[in-house]
């Protein structure tokens, strides 16, 4: 019988032939996706023998890396702000980059809610734009609930994508936040919802359309229309600025998630469609500049002429 340690190595070979740059440790995470352990056990028992169904399975799983299948589909989850998000073909994969714009949102709720107390106060507006599989939506709605904090917050989330959609529900039902966030169609933000939020959030896609067939092939399986920025890559990202002015409530915060080479082509797009609003760029744990915060002014109230 095969041991872990045998199949580990001639895993690790067979995908680093295939390309893969992260060859071993794609290998330890679907070998314990097939023994049923994680990647801690599997590195840590290089002796013990592995049963012939398992290996059977991590056989066809290996084939299926080795054709660039991204090994968050293979699993069918991936891990994002400490919780396992279901990952399928419906939707973007969590990225790590992400739990950045997730943090900043959490503080800026947290600190809203310290300044303006509620009951007393309307509830919190809360607008993940293009939830995808309903990462930042769920992962808000989790960190919140754990610290305690119920109606003060309304969540509520859009996707074009029915599929994403579903995802997204499923996910938030799997996180027992399924009656925390309303999950919506919507081109970007709905249309007729009378009272604005006053924080929107959002991940949207922002590939150049030239890049976007260079990204590594594991983007190949992952729905176009999630990465696709159009030609300068803010193309979805400055639709929705246009539509913030409505969106907005006075004194809301919009957190966007941007490319690590957007920062001065951000500062600029706001500066044209947004005029007298503030745009600044947090960066994130790389140090790259990775989430635009606008914020109306004071002397920039509604829309623009
Ligand atoms: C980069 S993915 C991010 C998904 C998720 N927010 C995340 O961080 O994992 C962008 C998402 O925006 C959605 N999207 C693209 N254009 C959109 C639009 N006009 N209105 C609503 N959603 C859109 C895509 O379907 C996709 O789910």
């Amino acid at each position: 019988m095969a041991t872990i340690g045998d199949l580990l190595r001639a895993g690790t070979e067979r995908l680093r032939a295939a390309g893969s740059e992260s060859a071993r440790l794609d290998a330890e995470l679907l070998l314990g996706h097939a023994i049923g352990a994680d990647r801690t056990a599997v590195v840590a028992h290089p002796e013990a023998p592995v049963g012939r169904l398992a290996a059977d399975r991590f056989e066809g799983d290996l084939a299926r890396r080795a054709t660039g299948e991204p090994v968050a589909y293979i699993r069918g989850f991936k891990e994002f702000y400490g919780l396992a998000f279901a990952a399928d073909r419906r939707a973007l994969i969590p990225r790590p980059e992400t739990e950045r714009l997730v943090e900043l949102a959490e503080a800026e709720v947290l600190r809203r809610l310290a300044a303006a107390p509620r009951p007393g106060s309307p509830p919190l507006r809360v607008l993940d734009v293009g939830t995808g599989s309903g990462t930042i939506a769920v992962a808000l709605a989790v960190a919140l609930r754990r610290r305690r904090v119920g109606e003060e917050v309304e969540l509520f989330a859009t996707d074009d994508s029915r599929d994403a959609l579903q995802l997204a529900r499923e996910n938030a039902v799997a996180h027992s936040v399924g009656d925390r966030a309303l999950f919506l169609e919507a081109d970007l933000v709905p249309r007729g919802v009378v009272t604005p939020w006053d924080l929107v959030l959002a991940n949207l896609p922002y590939v150049r359309s030239d890049a976007v067939d260079g990204l590594p092939i594991a983007a190949s399986f992952e729905p176009r229309r999630a990465l696709d920025g159009g030609p300068d890559g803010l193309e979805v990202i400055g639709r929705l600025l246009d539509r913030l002015p409505d969106a907005l409530a006075a004194g809301g915060v919009a957190l966007l998630e941007i490319g690590s080479d957007q920062h001065a082509a951000i500062v600029e797009l706001a500066a044209a469609r947004l005029p007298g609003w503030a745009c600044s760029v947090e960066s994130d744990l790389a140090g790259h500049p990775r989430v635009a915060r606008l914020a109306r002014t004071s002397g920039a109230i509604g829309r623009d002429p």
